[in-house]
Parts: C-alpha cells; sequence; structure tokens
C-alpha cells in the first residue's frame, strides 16, 4: 500500500474546509495553517453539507488534521503538497509565503488564487516544475448565511450543474493532485492552461461584482439603474485587456437579455444566491480592487483604454463611502 499523502492546507475558510473534505475522503493525511486566533475553532472541527437543488446531504465532520500556525511548525515535518486556500490579496500580505516555501522541500504546491499576476509572482519561491494551479468550481459559505435561515452552524458548499474543477501543471505532478482529488469524490480535471482559461470569466466577475457594489448589491436595482451600463462598458476593456489586444463588442452574459436570464437563473441555486455574493464579496473586497487596480495598470501599460473601468473604481469607492456613512453603518448580510 502506498504511503498517505501528507497535505497541508493554509487557510481553514470556505475554500480550505472544502478542499480538506474531498482530500480527507482520499485518504489523505491532513494540516490546517491557520492564523492564530483560528486556532480554537479549526481544533474543534468543521461541519459541512452539500448543497442540491432538490436534496441536501447530511451534514459531514471534518476532524482528525493538524493545526498548525507557524513556518517553524510546519518545518518539523515533511510535505507532499501545499494549497494555497487564502485570497489573492492574502497572499501577497507578508513574508509568510517566502518562510513557507523554504521549510516545505520539495513539496508540490497548488495555488487556487484568480490574480492575473499570482502564478508569476509565486514562481519566486515556487518553480513552475513544483507548481500546480487551479480554479474554485464551487461556492462555499458558512452558515446560516442569513438571519432565519433553517441551517446550523457550518460550511454549506454547492457544485453548480456540471461543474468542473480544473488544474494544469507539470504532468506527474498534476496527475496525482487531480488522481487524489477524484479519488476522494471532487471533479477534477485536467487543463492546457487555467490561469489562461479563467482569465476571462474572472475579470468579468470581478466587474460584475464591482458594478454590483455600486447597486448596493441588489440584482434588481442593478439591472435597472446606471450600473449595468457602466459595467457593460468597463467588462469590454477589462477583456480587452487580459486577451491583450482591441476587442469585439460586449461580452455576450453581459448583454441586456442574457444578463437577465442569469440572475433569474439563480432562483434555481438551493441558496439566495444574491445574499451569498453580497457576503462572498464583502469578504474578500480587498481581491476584487487588487484585481481592478491590476487590470488598469495592465491596459495602461498597453496603450489599451481604461477609461469605463477607472469609471467604476472611482463608483465603488463612492459606494463605500455612502455606505459607511448611511445610518447604521454599511448593511452586512449576517
Ligand atoms: N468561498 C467561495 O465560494 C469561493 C468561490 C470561488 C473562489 N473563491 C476564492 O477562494 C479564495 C479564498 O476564499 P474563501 O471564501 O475561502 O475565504 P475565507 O473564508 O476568508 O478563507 C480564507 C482563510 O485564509 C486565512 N488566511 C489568510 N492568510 C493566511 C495566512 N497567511 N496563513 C493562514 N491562513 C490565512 C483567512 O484568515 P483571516 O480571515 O483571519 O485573514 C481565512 O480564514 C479567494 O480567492 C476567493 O475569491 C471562493
Amino acid at each position: 500500500m502506498s504511503a498517505r499523502l501528507r497535505v497541508l492546507l493554509v487557510g481553514a475558510g470556505a475554500v480550505g474546509q472544502v478542499f480538506g473534505k474531498f482530500l480527507k475522503a482520499a485518504g489523505c493525511e491532513l494540516s490546517f495553517l491557520v492564523k492564530e486566533p483560528h486556532v480554537a475553532s479549526t481544533r474543534a472541527g468543521f461541519t459541512l453539507q452539500e448543497l442540491s437543488r432538490f436534496s441536501h446531504a447530511l451534514p459531514v465532520s471534518l476532524s482528525g488534521f493538524g493545526v498548525l500556525v507557524s513556518p517553524q511548525e510546519v518545518a518539523n515535518q515533511a510535505w507532499d503538497q501545499v494549497w494555497l486556500c487564502v485570497s489573492s490579496a492574502a497572499l501577497h500580505e507578508g513574508t509568510w509565503v517566502s518562510e513557507l516555501a523554504r521549510v516545505t522541500g520539495e513539496a508540490t504546491w497548488v495555488m487556487l488564487q484568480p490574480g492575473l499576476k499570482d502564478r508569476d509572482w509565486l514562481s519566486q519561491w515556487v518553480p513552475a516544475s513544483r507548481l500546480v494551479c487551479g480554479m474554485i468550481p464551487f461556492v462555499s459559505f458558512q452558515t446560516p448565511l442569513k438571519p432565519g435561515d433553517p441551517s446550523g452552524q457550518g460550511m454549506a458548499f454547492w457544485f453548480p450543474p456540471m461543474a468542473r474543477g480544473l488544474f494544469s501543471g507539470p504532468p506527474e505532478r498534476l496527475q496525482k493532485v487531480i488522481r487524489t482529488l477524484r479519488q476522494g469524490g471532487y471533479p477534477a480535471h485536467e487543463d492546457p492552461d487555467v490561469v489562461r482559461a479563467t482569465a476571462v470569466p474572472t475579470a468579468l466577475l470581478n466587474v460584475f461584482v464591482s458594478g454590483l457594489e455600486t447597486a448596493g448589491w441588489s440584482f434588481a436595482r442593478f439591472q435597472e439603474g446606471p450600473s449595468a451600463k457602466a459595467v457593460r462598458e468597463a467588462a469590454r476593456e477589462a477583456v480587452q485587456i487580459v486577451e491583450g489586444k482591441p476587442g469585439k463588442g460586449t461580452p455576450g452574459l453581459l448583454r441586456p437579455l442574457p444578463l437577465k436570464l442569469l440572475l433569474l437563473g439563480t432562483r434555481l441555486a438551493p441558496f439566495d444566491v444574491e445574499t451569498y455574493v453580497q457576503f462572498h464579496f464583502t469578504k474578500v473586497s480587498t481581491q476584487t480592487r487588487q484585481m481592478m487596480g491590476e487590470y488598469i495598470a495592465l491596459g495602461k501599460s498597453m496603450g489599451l483604454p481604461v477609461q469605463h473601468l477607472e469609471a467604476l473604481q472611482a463608483a465603488v469607492k463612492e459606494a463605500v463611502k455612502e455606505a459607511v456613512n448611511a445610518p447604521g453603518g454599511p448593511a452586512t448580510p449576517r
């Protein structure tokens, strides 16, 4: 029998817990590297529940893993894989990535961050020969999502129909990641270049989320007000920038009718998507702002138009200021 894979997951939040569940089911020996304030809750273990439109699975517990807080503790063990389950913004905070790289030997690193420059940035410490890139095809969130929800405390996760978790990287290490996840029941698939494959959808998402924030996170207000038009114009610029060339018209998905259908379609999800979007993207707002800044900087450096992206960025700043100054402060979904 082959030895169990020793996997270190950095971050035990919404994404880390879900990957932890599947890697544990695949028989991996799991540890989480967490910040000090999360040690007690992580040691207590997690409860996860997979949502589906027709029948929710029973909640499952995730326990029996190590909890570490510093690179020094990480250095005391040997690792086969290191998974980065933090936001793109958190990746760039401080010097922890370089410290972790120093103490994890020849481990395969799996990065899931959407930032345009994240792979290149990480390659300062983790060579391409050890780096597997992935995208996240599920949504996950702390429950209850809003007051009155019947669900108990835990992490809910949902794979949209036909969701595929794409990964790319050096063949042998890539296959090991995919094989392991599949053993645990996760829909992992190979892609020639995940970073490239996800660049446009990620850009559209960031622009859409920024526009939604200017509409107070309301789908209805977004569609009725000026936000949808601003988003269409900014999205056109963002797509040109990530594709590196002047492009065509408005991305299809953001045209009025497809967008209307898409937002209507979210009602079929087994949770309130509008509330999830507000909750999640408020949580990772630094990452969204960082990526909008990256599109603008890159566009300028390539001589491509960015005025609509800049206008949207300014509108978000204004919306945040207004929300902070509103009676009772910014609305929180939970
Ligand atoms: N959840 C989803 O539905 C979903 C879907 C698609 C993509 N994603 C992406 O996945 C990434 C993670 O999102 P998430 O929802 O899992 O966020 P999350 O729930 O906030 O989890 C991230 C966790 O990582 C911790 N962390 C940050 N820096 C760390 C470090 N240096 N060492 C150890 N732990 C660290 C955070 O702690 P603190 O909060 O204390 O900083 C937090 O507990 C983001 O890029 C997000 O956009 C998420």
